[in-house]
């Protein structure tokens, strides 16, 4: 080890500015194993502000070091967690929380607590979609962050930059360098201590110390930045007059679809025509695809009368099934089979009013009317007609199923309601011939 190698070579730290401040020492070793040996004689010196730099991972090199593994796993753990909570606790607050129950909260607070078709208000399965989604997304930003906080990143200049030396690191060099803020630091005696262990040259790291007027930021830089965060203010005082405003003329309207057409309006005039109108009469005698519905029997199952008692025009219900539909043994089974899909959920297999939308509805509360029984001496009263107009049309608190069930379909509905009706109490005398006999052998 000649003397020249060890004796700190002046760095070639730019002078421009206060000074130069000593940040530590470089110690360069000639081979991985040189380097691997020194580490560990550094580690059992108990320096602990210190790293090592090679251009390639050594084998063993982090024992010698005394590298302890990443506390970060720990803590992507809890804000994992985290997360979890946040997404189960947003969609318990949102769906079953319901406002009612918590008065105190301020209404843009609340939940919401509606009953959709008879489903739990609260339902684990139904959430995990989000509970994964947003233990992924906390995980994930922790990791990150933590990451760059854990290594002091970002960081812009390194005093290691300023060696010519250290230049090498990636390419064939390999270093020790122990910082000046290692308690154990003494310039000449660590110098001296990484000389003994066989480094090939010792250095110090130096940097620069700006002065005031380097430490400032360029005046044009921060004449942009306060442009640029004013010009970010401009939305939210958009948003803040939009809120604070009423407006008549229609929101903007970024997709377009085909929502906005070329087309004349209703009762708008036309010089087209010769009264001026952009609307047409329709043409005499002519009927639209699908409107000639005249029979009043099949397709509505009344026809408009007269009230006796308040004389006002009421419907008077047919009471026979129309010539149409052929009110047989199959016809029946297509209405059990229509009846189950789409009457059952409320109405229940049997027509009791029992259905599994009824019951769980009726037991989550929520102003739910139950569903009649079709079977009491009322709905059995109700002419064939009434029947097949609930359906098409609804009644009171139960929905219309005229788009969804065709007309011969809704027909079959009635009669196979009227079998239920007839099942309850029946006598055997009303039964055919042959289901008679069969009762009679059991
Ligand atoms: C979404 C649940 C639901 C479904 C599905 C449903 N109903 Fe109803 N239905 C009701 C409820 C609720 C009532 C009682 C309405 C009221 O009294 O306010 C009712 C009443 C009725 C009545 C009695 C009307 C009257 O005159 O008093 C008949 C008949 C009827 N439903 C037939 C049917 C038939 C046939 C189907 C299948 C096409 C059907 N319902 C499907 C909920 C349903």
């Amino acid at each position: 080890m000649s003397a020249a190698a060890t004796s700190p070579k002046e760095p070639s730290v730019p002078r421009s500015g206060a000074g130069v401040r000593l940040c530590g020492l470089l110690a360069e070793f000639r081979d991985p194993d040189a380097l691997r040996e020194a580490a560990r004689r550094v580690r059992a010196a108990g320096f602990s502000r210190w790293d090592c730099h090679s251009p390639f991972p050594i084998h063993g090199i982090d024992d010698a070091i005394g590298i302890r593994l990443t506390k970060l796993p720990i803590v992507v753990f809890f804000f994992g967690l985290m997360g979890c909570l946040t997404a189960l606790l947003l969609q318990w607050w949102t769906n079953a929380a319901k406002p009612a129950d918590y008065p105190m909260v301020p209404t843009f607070l609340q939940g919401y607590g509606f009953l959709i078709s008879g489903k739990p208000f609260w339902s684990f399965q139904a959430n995990i979609p989000v509970i994964f989604e947003l233990t992924v997304l906390f995980s994930a930003l922790c990791a990150g962050i933590g990451m760059l906080v854990a290594n002091n990143l970002p960081w812009f200049s390194n005093p290691l930059f300023n060696s010519e030396r250290f230049r090498r690191v990636t390419n064939d060099a390999f270093f020790i360098r122990v910082d000046s803020t290692d308690s154990k630091f003494h310039l000449q005696q660590t110098q001296g201590f990484l000389a003994s262990l066989g480094a090939i040259a010792v250095e110090r790291i130096e940097d620069t110390i700006p002065t005031p007027a380097e430490t400032r930021l360029p005046g044009g830089l921060v004449k942009t930045g306060i442009v640029l965060a004013c010009l970010g203010l401009i939305p939210l005082a958009f948003i803040a007059v939009a809120r604070s405003n009423k407006s008549s003329s229609p929101r903007i309207h970024l997709i377009q679809d085909m929502d906005n057409q070329e087309k004349f309006k209703a009762q708008a005039a036309h010089p087209l025509f010769k009264d001026k109108r952009a609307m047409r009469e329709p043409i005499a005698g002519a009927i639209a695809r699908g409107d000639l519905r005249e029979d009043d029997r099949f397709y509505r199952g009344y026809k408009m009368g007269v009230d006796p008692k308040t004389n006002q025009p009421a419907p008077v219900y047919f009471e026979t099934f129309p010539a149409q539909v052929p009110v047989n043994e199959a016809f029946v089974q297509r209405g059990q089979q229509r009846f189950n899909i789409y009457c059952s959920p409320c109405h229940g297999v049997d027509g009791s009013g029992r259905g599994m939308v009824n019951q769980r509805a009726l037991e989550l509360g929520g102003g739910w009317v139950q569903a009649a029984d079709l079977r009491d001496a009322d709905r059995r009263s109700r002419p064939v007609g009434q029947l097949f107009n609930t359906i098409t049309s609804g009644v009171r608190t139960m929905p219309p199923y005229g788009d969804q069930i065709g007309e011969t379909d809704r027909w079959a509905i009635v009669a196979y309601v009227r079998a239920l009706q007839k099942a309850e109490g029946a006598a055997i005398e009303e039964l055919p011939e042959k289901e008679r006999s069969a009762l009679r052998k059991r």
